[in-house]
């Protein structure tokens, strides 16, 4: 980890929260721990968005982390090596990831800041007004990508948030505007009814839900498909012999094949980590490769009902 990346380590900060934490570089994690991830293991890759923006492959998931421990978790993030952050109005977190950015001492340009915008809010004068919320909450002038959370197609408003993204990026207010779990006939209806395609589509994937349709729809309209849940929440996946063979092979550890595999099948990745260690480890992604045989086995493990949560796109909804 380069030296311009120190956040305020062990300074005993006046408020009723412990922000006293020493953030751990890799050259500390290695110094504390005896062993530790390589330097490479902190150079977050960057790909070109089909709007000309860059967007990192590897982003830090940060639901559930909110309050004192959220921003010491998200602090700790930033020092391991993270610079984009993946956030939602439905989080309650976009007030800890404005404390984040404020208090770490990397530039706004080097961040990579996501939103997204809740069901409830979808009508377009309110999804303008929640999304200039959003970023007064965190302190900040634009977002790097903001996205639409859900469809929620029974509602039929998705169109009418779309405008009002469109429009929001027009004033300046967003950078690269796209969305979250839509499939195939939402994209396409936006793109009949708007003229503007997303440039990117969150979507939940992971080996046993791997969406192999929709990364192909995605691709070929220019969509860069990013994973959410992409260690499945931590569920059995993470215990897959299959995937643990391959671990074995490489020296890895399951969590980091999977990882590799979704962005060895070209899709972004947002893994969240409360640990220091897992953390690193999930950046630690670009010293080995999987075989084309490796990333079929491992593809092969979709399941029909593979999702996390159950959440269908076409009839979940979340306000
Ligand atoms: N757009 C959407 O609708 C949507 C929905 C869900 C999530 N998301 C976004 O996607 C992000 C990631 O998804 P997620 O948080 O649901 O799940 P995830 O990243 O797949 O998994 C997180 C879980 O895996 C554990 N973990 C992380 N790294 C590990 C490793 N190397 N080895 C073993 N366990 C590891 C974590 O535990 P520890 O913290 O203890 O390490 C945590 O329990 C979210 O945080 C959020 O930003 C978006």
């Amino acid at each position: 980890m380069s030296e311009n990346v120190l956040f305020n380590q062990g300074q005993a900060i006046s408020s009723k929260y412990d922000f006293s934490k020493t953030y751990l570089s890799a050259e500390l994690f290695k110094k504390k721990n005896g062993s530790g991830p390589e330097p490479s293991a902190n150079q977050p890759e960057l790909i070109t968005l089909s709007d000309g923006n860059e967007i990192p492959l590897i982003g830090f998931g940060t639901y559930t982390l909110t309050g004192g421990s959220g921003v010491n978790t998200m602090m700790q993030a930033l020092s391991t090596g993270y610079r984009a952050l993946d956030s939602a109005v439905n989080y309650e977190n976009e007030g800890a990831v404005g404390e984040v950015i404020r208090r770490s001492s990397l530039k706004r340009e080097d961040l990579f800041i996501t939103s997204k915008l809740p069901g409830r809010h979808q009508k377009f004068d309110e999804a303008i007004t929640t999304i200039q919320e959003s970023l007064f909450r965190m302190h900040l002038d634009y977002f790097d990508l903001y996205l639409i959370h859900w469809p929620n197609p029974l509602e039929n408003h998705y169109v009418e948030a779309w405008q009002a993204l469109i429009e929001a990026q027009k004033m300046g207010l967003i950078r690269s505007i796209g969305v979250s779990n839509f499939l195939p006939e939402h994209l396409e209806r936006l793109e009949k009814e708007t003229g503007v395609l997303p440039v990117v589509n969150q979507i939940e994937l992971h080996p046993y839900w791997s969406q192999p349709e929709q990364r192909k729809f995605d691709k070929e309209h220019g969509i860069f498909t990013q994973a959410w849940s992409p260690l499945g929440r931590a569920n059995a996946v993470l215990h897959d012999e299959i995937i643990k063979k391959i671990a074995e092979t490489h020296h890895k550890s399951i969590a980091q094949v999977i990882l590799r595999w979704e962005l060895q099948l070209g899709v972004g990745v947002i893994p969240k980590s409360s640990s220091t260690k897992r953390q690193f480890e999930n950046l630690d992604l670009f010293n080995f490769e999987l075989s084309d045989e490796e990333i079929s086995s491992i593809s092969a493990l979709d399941k029909p009902d593979g999702r996390t949560n159950s959440q269908n796109p076409a009839v979940y909804q979340e306000f």
